[in-house]
């Protein structure tokens, strides 16, 4: 997608053995791009989120398994990978597609096998993870343009307002988004929208990315306070609901950014359709029920300090609260399948239930 008009994917190879990111840490003040260049690199950048969102975490991880290899002395030895692999894997513990894509990486070497160029196949199976996550997520778009459309012929052309949560957008992915692919597949068909945007704190991944990237795509949005949304919806202006799953069951529960779960429960409260937009390397083959899924809890610093620009352009981080404050700071909430009108996949759009995914993703589906 485009940032100053200029076209970025969100993680690339410089062509000289490293790879690159944006680091979203600064955004929108500051365009920063860092180099990757060791295992260390990768997953710092992955526990610091200088690159976060379950496509780009998974992509990151299995670039970083291609860094691991190329710096390992002679012949990669499995415990050496194994090592690799289990660092990484541990680095964020709810975006599903972080396993998968070290698991993919892993396999292929390992299916290489000893005399192969474990360096060429690890870096190969890396670029076809990030091409696979980019054109998945166009596809995604494809589909999730239907129910767009469909919405704006009710309203006769009028805007569609959809609301999102979090950053599932590009910069949580390689390339186009998972829940705002449809967004910019709608507007490539010429339909008239506007996306509300969550704030999503604490991280404020609304606030800082997404109403920024669709700024950058001249997509109309409006930024409102995490909790506006069920009034919104109750006044009859948001129309759709898509947001992102950073691990979904193969029984359709949905692990999200927190708060996630009260959009959903105000969405059907409101009869409002609520999709989850994500590809199939989202999609957890082993846990039967979304309570199993592993929630992130990070440092209670993001909910006691702040950050921004200050007048004078300097980026500042200042706390909110009085010294000593107690925090508890969970990453992801579960929206259980009953709550979601739909899965938005790579494949098409699907319910949110154990036959409908098991039909059409037979072939991913373990022997359960
Ligand atoms: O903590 P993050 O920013 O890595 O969380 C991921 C997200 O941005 C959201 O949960 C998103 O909706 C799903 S990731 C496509």
């Amino acid at each position: 997608m485009h940032i100053n008009g200029k076209r970025f994917r969100t993680i690339w190879p410089d062509g000289n053995d490293n790879i690159c990111i944006i680091d979203q840490r600064h955004l929108p003040h500051n365009f920063v791009i860092e180099t990757l260049t060791c295992l260390d690199d990768a997953i710092t950048a992955i526990q610091d989120m200088l690159v976060r969102g379950a496509g780009l975490i998974g992509a990151t991880a299995a670039f970083g398994m291609y860094l691991a290899i190329k710096d390992m002395p002679g012949h990669t030895s499995p415990s050496q990978l194994t090592q690799a692999a289990a660092r990484l894997t541990a680095s964020r513990p709810t975006a599903r597609n972080l396993g998968w894509a070290v698991e993919r990486v892993l396999e292929q070497v390992e299916k290489a096998g000893k005399g192969q160029d474990t360096k060429k196949v690890a870096f190969a199976t890396a670029c076809a993870i990030a091409d696979e996550d980019a054109a998945f997520c166009q596809q995604i778009g494809r589909h999730g343009l239907e129910l767009i459309a469909a919405i704006s012929k009710r309203k006769e052309g009028a805007p569609v307002n959809i609301l999102t949560h979090c950053n599932a957008g590009w910069l949580a992915f390689v390339d186009y988004g998972s829940a705002t692919a449809p967004i910019y597949a709608a507007r490539d068909a010429g339909i008239s929208i506007h996306v509300w945007v969550d704030e999503t704190r604490p991280w404020n991944q609304g606030a800082k990315l997404t109403a920024w990237e669709l700024q950058q795509e001249g997509i109309a949005n409006t930024l409102i306070a995490d909790n506006t949304g069920g009034h919104l919806m109750q006044k009859g202006l948001v129309d759709l609901v898509i947001v992102g799953s950073d691990r979904t069951t193969h029984t359709g529960d949905v692990a999200n950014k927190i708060g996630t779960y009260l959009k959903a429960l105000a969405a059907h409260d409101n009869n409002i359709p609520f999709f989850v937009a994500l590809p199939s390397s989202t999609f957890d083959w082993d846990l039967e029920d979304g309570g199993q899924i592993p929630i992130e809890q990070r440092s209670g610093e993001e909910l006691t300090s702040i950050s921004g620009i200050t007048r004078e352009g300097k980026l500042e981080t200042v706390r909110l609260v009085a010294p000593g404050t107690q925090t508890i700071n969970y990453s992801f909430d579960i929206t259980p399948a009953r709550l979601i009108s739909g899965l938005i996949t790579e494949r098409g759009i699907v319910d949110a239930s154990r036959e409908a995914i098991h039909a059409l993703f037979s072939d991913k589906v373990k022997n359960l």
